[in-house]
């Protein structure tokens, strides 16, 4: 069970997620609980107010410290009443697009901790006193900006929870799909057979489990180098054709899936070169 606070001014904006699909459904079998937070409720403005200009000037509104640092200490203080260790620190991650780009692995790495406080900013962003004070991660969604923390909130959330284990029923594995092991997914077919008179891959017909695993490896590597030629250089890094020596000390099925990584290595050169 993993437990994500949200702090946010928007909590409607997070109504769809939490009722629908694979979250609801793990939320409702108690694997993942999440609890929506409006920094306006804990104001101490009369007016309900949040956010004011920028010292120094500049356009746009800036949301205050009290108000995001009043939210936080209520969230800390619930989670620590639930018997979580005072001395264990509370990941607090605050949503925005100078932070580190968000990973897979930064989603396995997340997915192993109790609780998670998401910080959502917006407007100008948040006073960086309070910043300063309570965020251990600052986590980008990519390369562009955003209105608000949001959304990047909720794709964070949803790549995390789905590697809560007993998130995914076994059909939903989320071993063998891209990203998990440095490739990108093989390609899928399903029925019918034959759909705008494109056809199945024979081998996906054919039962034979060796040779179908052979052409799925086959498949994501060159999918991975034709689509994110990045990830390819790295996994090949990481898998460098090994000298024949060790290779014969290695299993049987180790030696088969390196050998024939470095057929389709070599495939995939020539393939290249005829391209170029
Ligand atoms: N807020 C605005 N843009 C963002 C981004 N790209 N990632 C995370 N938070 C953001």
């Amino acid at each position: 069970m993993i437990r994500i606070d949200i702090l946010t001014l928007f909590p409607s904006m997070f109504d769809g997620f939490l009722n629908e699909s694979i979250i609801n459904r793990a939320i409702k079998r108690n694997l993942v609980q999440i609890n929506v937070i409006n920094f306006r409720d804990y104001t101490l403005d009369p007016h309900g107010k949040v956010d004011d200009t920028p010292y120094g000037g500049g356009a746009g509104m800036l949301m205050q410290a009290q108000p995001v640092y009043d939210a936080y200490r209520a969230v800390l203080e619930s989670i620590h009443s639930r018997g979580a260790c005072p001395d264990r620190k509370v990941r607090v991650i605050y949503m925005t697009p100078q932070g580190e780009v968000f990973s897979q692995q930064k989603a396995v790495e997340l997915a192993k901790e109790e609780d998670l406080i998401f910080l959502c900013g917006h407007y100008e962003g948040i006073d960086e006193r309070v910043l300063e004070e309570i965020v251990t991660d600052y986590i980008s969604i990519g390369d562009y900006v955003l209105t608000g923390g949001e959304l990047p909130a909720m794709v964070m959330i949803d790549t995390i929870s789905r590697l809560v284990p007993g998130v995914l029923n076994n059909g939903e594995s989320a071993q063998t799909e891209s990203h998990s092991d440095g490739l990108l997914e093989y390609p899928q077919y399903s029925r019918p057979e034959v759909w705008h008179e494109k056809t199945v891959p024979d081998v996906l017909l054919s039962g034979h489990h060796a040779n179908i695993e052979k052409w799925r490896h086959e498949q994501a590597l060159l999918r991975t180098q034709q689509r994110r030629p990045d990830m390819y250089s790295a996994y090949m890094e990481a898998h460098p054709p090994l000298p024949p020596k060790r290779r014969r000390r290695k299993s049987a099925n180790a030696v088969n899936k390196e050998e024939n990584t470095e057929k389709i290595r070599e495939k995939i050169q020539e393939d290249t070169c005829i391209i170029q």
